[in-house]
């Protein structure tokens, strides 16, 4: 049970971060409100932008004992609700952290606060030879500390890993108010429970974090990047596995559907023509630091992709036609949702099983009446599914889509995949854990966050409710 937030609660909040640091016009909650979740919106009570970890800790520390709901928000670009504010309370933004606070060339790390935007690290590193290679679709506004409580991935994963190959350390704010570094900033970490794995992908349940250190990489040198077309989607999902098993890694491999293409085209004025017989697409990324090398895989991925039935490829030659190829691939979440009300779902599987997954989709879709468009990191056989309202009813929207949605995660799960490979549980998937996760296993995550947040203010209702069920508001 929660409690609603007063005037003397605003009074006491005002008085730990500063009067301009508390916001509560109605714009303000709006823009708080929502996230790139669907059309959800949760207004908040008030929200709250500290600056330092002492604000943070004081303000957490006052709410656990008033019990006040705290939802924790980088920059708003996710997928799963995880920042919505579901229980109004305060939203606390963590955009004021944006500081990249060292970059220690003699170690390959960085240690950076929260509300960096991904790409101005990524940046910084390639200003100095180095390479973070976690780069979600959002990089350009996503912040990363969204990405840590996510448990990020991207394009690279691939060849790279997902932000849990990055991850060293962690400062965090317990609901308490107390303040942990939860590892050290070694490349090693045998000390007992890896605490900073643990807050990677806990979605803002656990703690806040304050800082974030990471390892960086070399940069390669070189990158190529292909467009390869194919007949059908299921060619195009075969052909995935068949490149790894010619013993290729690329550093993206990417699938996209012919009309995700389609509405990129309209969307963004891609300047691409395609045929009839271009239904489906992988887009390739090589690289390293030798040329020769990257065209003698170049040749070899030719010859799989070839075997595979692959109708044409296209290779991008110039730095601005490698970037028009990205353009297309990240843009295609915006052009979707700009075309069409939509449900976004993660999906992954092994990869092999891609195939069957992208399949299984289109005949689940066809006995419930929904279409999709699907894009992903085919690599990762993590496939984004996005349902399309078009011309289903909005009583079949409402009532008869979970039945759907539900019948792709069991397809999903009977294929050895999972919910979620890189969006989240957060607030949308919730409902369907237990079709993966027995009853133990909730029970453990629940164990977990009670050991963290006695009194469970910390971003509650996400990815599991609470034991005992739903949470109530005082009046
Ligand atoms: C992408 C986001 C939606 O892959 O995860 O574009
Ligand atoms: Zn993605």
């Amino acid at each position: 049970m929660f409690n609603k937030i007063t005037p003397d609660d605003i009074h006491a909040i005002k008085h730990i971060t500063g009067e301009t640091a508390v916001l509560s016009d109605d714009e303000a909650m709006y823009a708080y409100g929502r996230d790139e979740t669907e059309d959800l919106v949760f207004i908040p009570e008030l929200v709250v932008l500290p600056e330092t970890v002492e604000q943070v800790s004081a303000l957490l520390r006052y709410c656990q004992d008033r019990l006040i709901p705290v939802t924790p928000r980088g920059a708003g670009t996710g997928l799963s609700g995880g920042a919505l504010p579901v229980y109004g309370g305060v939203l606390l933004s963590m955009r004021r952290f944006n500081k990249i606070i060292n970059l220690d060339l003699d170690n390959l790390q960085a240690t950076v606060e929260p509300g960096v935007i991904t790409q101005e690290l990524i940046d910084a590193a390639a200003e100095q030879g180095l390479c973070y290679p976690v780069d979600p679709s959002s990089k350009g506004s996503c912040f990363i500390g969204g990405n840590v409580a996510h448990g990020s991935g991207g394009p690279r994963v691939v060849k790279y890993g997902t932000i849990r190959e990055y991850v060293l350390n962690l400062e965090i704010v317990l609901p308490n108010g107390d303040v942990i570094w939860t590892g050290a900033n070694t490349l090693k970490y045998a000390s007992g429970y890896n605490l900073t794995q643990l807050m990677i992908g806990s979605e803002g349940t656990l703690a806040v974090i304050t800082k974030i250190v990471v390892k960086l990489v070399p940069l390669p040198a070189h990158q190529v990047v292909l467009l390869a077309s194919f007949g059908s989607n299921e060619l195009a999902c075969a052909a995935v596995s068949a490149v790894f098993r010619a013993g290729i890694i690329p550093s993206a491999l990417e699938f996209m559907e012919r009309r995700g293409m389609d509405w990129v085209r309209e969307y963004s004025e891609v300047r691409l023509d395609l045929t009839d017989e271009q239904q489906a697409f992988l887009l390739i990324e090589l690289d390293g630091d030798s040329i020769e090398l990257l065209y003698q895989d170049c040749e070899k991925l030719n010859t799989v992709l070839e075997a595979s039935g692959c109708k044409d490829v296209l290779l991008a030659d110039t730095a601005a036609q490698k970037d028009e190829l990205w353009r297309i691939r990240r843009t295609m979440p915006e052009s979707v949702k700009a075309n069409s009300i939509y449900k976004e779902e993660d999906t992954v599987v092994p990869r092999a099983a891609l195939p069957q997954l992208i399949n299984g989709i289109k005949q689940i879709g066809a006995s419930y009446g929904f279409d999709s468009v699907c894009y992903g990191h085919a690599g990762d056989g993590n496939l984004h599914v996005n349902i399309i309202k078009s011309g289903m009813s909005d009583e079949d929207w409402e009532h008869k889509l979970p039945a759907g949605i539900a019948e792709i995660f069991r397809l999903t799960i009977s294929l050895g995949g999972t919910l979620s490979g890189e969006h989240g549980i957060g607030w949308v998937q919730k409902e369907f854990m237990n079709l993966k996760y027995g009853k133990m296993h909730v029970q453990l995550m629940q164990g977990i966050k009670q050991v963290f947040d006695p009194n469970g203010i910390l971003n509650p209702g996400k990815i599991f409710d609470p034991p005992g069920g739903e949470l109530t508001m005082q009046t």
